[in-house]
This record gives structure tokens, C-alpha cells and sequence, in this order.
């Protein structure tokens, strides 16, 4: 018979990256993917770790299968991911009813550790730290119009309030020539846009390059990427996430300059504007130094969209530096961020803070942000209203099965009326008639 698994994802791209090619490699090894927990076998969690919200998430719902277990004693639960590399041992000792813990450099291992433990129950927690992975992650299901690529592993920035470094591991990134074999299968696929991953992917290939010893700031191994990547015939639109703003050089903004597939939006990570706490978050970079990047990444693709992460609460964080980060934010022209409330984790530098700002003033402080990004957004996208947009249509929008919806190169959600014939995947040319702070609509061009 075979066995059926389900899994979830909770945290980032890279995360939903990795139980992408997990339930491939399953798939490849006689097990089937299914929907419902219900009807699973096996169920998987992958998780994450980086605030303490995300990890309570996965714990409560791990806690109310104990129940289900006990109905259906043949289950297998596993545990994946950051939160798995992280917690490791106090899973099952807390909660005996986890079968597997598998950590981030282990998920290769997890045909034969499922099949030994449906066979004959071996329950067990594995994290050691390997580069085994690595081939695995060049696995994808066919036919997606827009795909992920992990071109590389790990982070070694060490930003004092961020887990990432610990539960991912040291930076690994992945040849070139994998990745653009892997783009090129993925475009023969149907695949019209890729979204190639990395926690700290400007700084691709610089520990390779440092261990050679032929490491200088000047290089860019990741343009060396782009440009490769962006050379896939037939490829349309390439995105990537996350860079850091200390190796976005000369050479990466040249390299995004002249690659006209590389897409009209950069999200790159500020996290506060306020220099003091950039230094005390070790992110090596002061507030005016990260606007000069974005002047010069918007020196060389003008009208493009800029998104950002920032924490808000961080240890020591006055009124005044939050001002700085409202300020910078205002500056930057952000319509887009991901605005997060200090959470300690763990084992970190910022841990040994106290996290003195109380979560009432957090919560303040991640309104106030939400608010202005509202206001910019909106009159961003009224600015729109007339123009004629590239859309990559993705097929009927969430909210009204009539109308169809897709992405703008600068990464806006438009909203359009289909044509009969219209397919998925379609590059098209929408005409803006209205707009909200969320989303741009319009009339489907003739073609
Ligand atoms: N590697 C990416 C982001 C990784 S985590 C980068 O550095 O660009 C995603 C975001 O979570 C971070 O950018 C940061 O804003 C937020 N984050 C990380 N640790 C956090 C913590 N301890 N509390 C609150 N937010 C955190
Ligand atoms: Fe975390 Fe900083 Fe690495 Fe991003 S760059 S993953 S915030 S340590
Ligand atoms: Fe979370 Fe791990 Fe991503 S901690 S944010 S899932 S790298």
C-alpha cells in the first residue's frame, strides 16, 4: 500500500522551498502527497523559529494531535525545520506523541526515516549538520508558472536579535551551473518567473570565495548569478529574496542596471532607522548608508518598487528612534514592509538585553507604521490609474471567482476581467482604471 503523507508549512520562502522539494523526494520514493490530514499517514510540520509567536504556533497544534494519535495509533508525526534544529530533544519530551525531529540540514534523510518508522516504529530526533541537502533542493512539481530556487543555505551575518544563523547554519550556496540547469528544466517546464531564495543572498558565493581566499568587496558573485540566471532562454521575470544592503555593491547595482528581466521590486531589509540601533542590532550599516543603496538601486532601475522588514521594540528603542525609523521609511518611499515586534529568542546576542519596551508601545509603534505604509501605498497606486501595466495573469482572484488576478513586475496585485482563451502564465498588458492601497484594477488589453 502506499503510504500517504500531508505536510504544512509554517515561516519563510526558504521554508516553503524546502517542503516543496521534501514532498518531492517523497513522492520519488513510493509515498503520495495528500491535502487533508485527515487522510494522512504521515503528518509533517515544517517549521520556523525566528519569533516566539511562530514557534508557539506549531507547539499548540502539535499538542492537539495527542488526542488523534491515540485513535490512530499508526500515525507518524514529524517535526522539520528551524523549530526542529532548535528545540531538538525537548520535542518529544514534551510531546511523546512526535514520532520524527528532523533538522534543517537533515530532510534528505526523511524517505528512510519514515519508512523505518512506519515499518517498525524508531523514533528519533536528528540534527547533525551536513551539506547533504544541497542536491535534493534542485527538486520541483511540474508546471508551476511562477518557482522558487534556494540557491543557497544558511546565513552568517549574526544580527544579535535573529536565530536564523543558528538553526540554518553556516552560509552554503549552490554552483551556478546547478542553479541555471535547474532554471533551464524549470522553463521547459512552463515556469515564466523565478524566485530565487537566499537569507542573506547578496552575499552568495562569498564564503566559498573567502575560504579560497580570493575574496574582495568589489565582486559580486550573486550579479555573476543574475546574469546567468537572466541568460535561461525563454525565461521572463527573475525576483530574488533577501538581499542585505552591505553587499549590494557597485557590481550588483550594474548587473540589475543592464539584466531587464530582473523585476521592478527589491525588498531589502532596513529593520530600524535609527543608527544606535542598528549597531546594537550588529546590522553593520548606518541609516544614511542604506538609503545611498536604494538611491543607487533606483538610479538604475527607475519606477521601481522597494519593500522592507523592520522590528519595532527593540531593546532600548526611545521615541526617538523609532522617529528615525518612521522617518527613513518615509524617505525610502517604502509601499510595502513587514513590520515585526521584538521578540527575544533564545540563545541570541540581543537576549541578554532586557526587553524594556513594553508590548503596548510595541503594538503602538507597529500601527503607526501599517498606517503611513497604507497612506503611501494608496497614493502610489492611484498614481497608476491610467497606465498600462505587465501583468504575469495567475488565474480567477481569490475574492471574485469572475476576475482574474496577477502580478505587476513591481510586484502589485492587479485585478482584471479574463478574456475567453486566456491562459495561466500569460505575460499581458493591463490598462489601470482604479486602484486601493492593496490592489490595482483594470481592462485586459488586446494582444
Ligand atoms: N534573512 C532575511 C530575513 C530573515 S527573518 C534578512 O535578513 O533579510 C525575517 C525577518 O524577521 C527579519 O528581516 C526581521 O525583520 C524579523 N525578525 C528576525 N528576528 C526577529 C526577532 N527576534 N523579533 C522580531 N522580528 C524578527
Ligand atoms: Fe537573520 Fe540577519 Fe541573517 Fe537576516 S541577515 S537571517 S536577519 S542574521
Ligand atoms: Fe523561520 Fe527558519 Fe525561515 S526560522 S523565517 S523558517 S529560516
Amino acid at each position: 500500500m502506499t503510504p500517504t503523507f500531508f505536510i504544512r508549512t509554517y515561516g519563510c520562502q526558504m521554508n516553503e522551498r524546502d517542503s516543496e522539494a521534501v514532498a518531492c523526494l517523497l513522492e520519488t520514493r513510493g509515498f503520495h502527497q495528500v491535502e487533508g490530514e485527515d487522510e494522512a499517514d504521515v503528518l509533517l510540520f515544517n517549521t520556523c523559529s525566528v519569533r516566539d509567536q511562530a514557534e508557539r504556533k506549531v507547539l499548540g497544534k502539535l499538542g492537539l494531535l495527542k488526542r488523534l494519535k491515540r485513535v490512530k495509533p499508526h500515525l507518524v508525526i514529524g517535526v522539520l525545520g528551524c523549530m526542529a534544529q532548535r528545540l531538538g530533544e525537548e520535542i518529544p519530551a514534551k510531546l511523546p506523541h512526535v514520532d520524527l525531529v528532523v533538522g534543517t540540514d537533515q530532510i534528505q534523510t526523511l524517505p528512510d526515516l519514515l519508512l523505518a518508522q512506519l515499518e517498525e516504529r524508531r523514533p528519533g530526533v536528528y540534527l547533525e549538520r551536513s551539506d547533504a541537502s544541497l542536491p535534493m533542493l534542485g527538486l520541483h512539481a511540474p508546471g508551476k508558472i511562477s518557482a522558487f530556487i534556494a540557491v543557497m543555505r544558511g546565513c552568517n551575518q549574526g544580527c544579535s536579535y535573529c536565530v536564523v544563523p543558528e538553526v540554518r547554519g553556516r552560509e552554503k550556496s549552490r554552483p551556478v551551473t546547478d542553479i541555471v540547469e535547474e532554471a533551464t528544466r524549470l522553463v521547459a517546464g512552463g515556469t515564466q518567473e523565478i524566485f530565487l531564495l537566499g537569507q542573506n543572498i547578496t552575499a552568495y558565493g562569498v564564503a566559498e570565495l573567502r575560504r579560497a581566499g580570493t575574496w574582495n568587496p568589489e565582486l559580486s558573485p550573486f550579479a555573476d548569478l543574475l546574469r546567468a540566471v537572466c541568460a535561461v532562454p525563454g525565461l521572463r521575470r527573475v525576483r530574488f529574496t533577501s538581499p542585505h544592503p552591505n553587499y549590494m555593491n557597485a557590481a550588483f547595482v550594474r548587473a540589475v542596471a543592464e539584466l531587464p528581466r530582473v523585476c521592478d521590486h527589491f525588498h531589502v531589509p532596513v529593520q530600524s532607522g535609527s543608527d544606535r540601533i542598528l549597531q546594537a542590532m550588529k546590522r553593520n550599516y548606518t541609516a544614511a548608508a542604506y538609503l545611498e543603496r536604494i538611491r543607487a538601486l533606483r538610479e538604475a532601475r527607475p519606477g521601481a518598487a522597494f519593500s522592507t522588514d523592520v522590528i519595532v521594540g527593540f531593546p532600548g528603542e526611545t521615541d526617538e528612534d523609532f522617529a528615525a525609523t518612521r522617518e527613513l521609511m518615509q524617505t525610502a518611499d517604502f509601499d510595502m514592509a513587514y513590520i515585526f515586534k521584538y521578540s527575544p529568542r533564545p540563545g541570541t546576542l540581543a537576549e541578554r538585553q532586557v526587553d524594556d519596551v513594553p508590548q503596548a508601545v510595541k503594538k503602538q509603534r507597529n500601527e503607526i507604521l501599517l498606517k503611513d505604509l497604507d497612506a503611501r501605498s494608496l497614493a502610489h497606486n492611484t498614481a497608476r490609474v491610467g497606465e498600462d501595466v505587465e501583468v504575469l495573469a495567475e488565474g480567477p482572484s481569490l475574492r471574485n471567482r469572475e476576475r482574474w488576478s496577477g502580478r505587476s513586475s513591481d510586484n502589485k496585485n492587479v485585478i482584471f476581467t479574463p478574456e475567453p482563451g486566456l491562459e495561466i502564465g500569460q505575460l499581458r498588458q493591463v490598462r489601470i482604471t482604479r486602484a486601493t492601497s492593496h490592489s490595482l484594477f483594470g481592462d485586459l488589453l488586446p494582444e
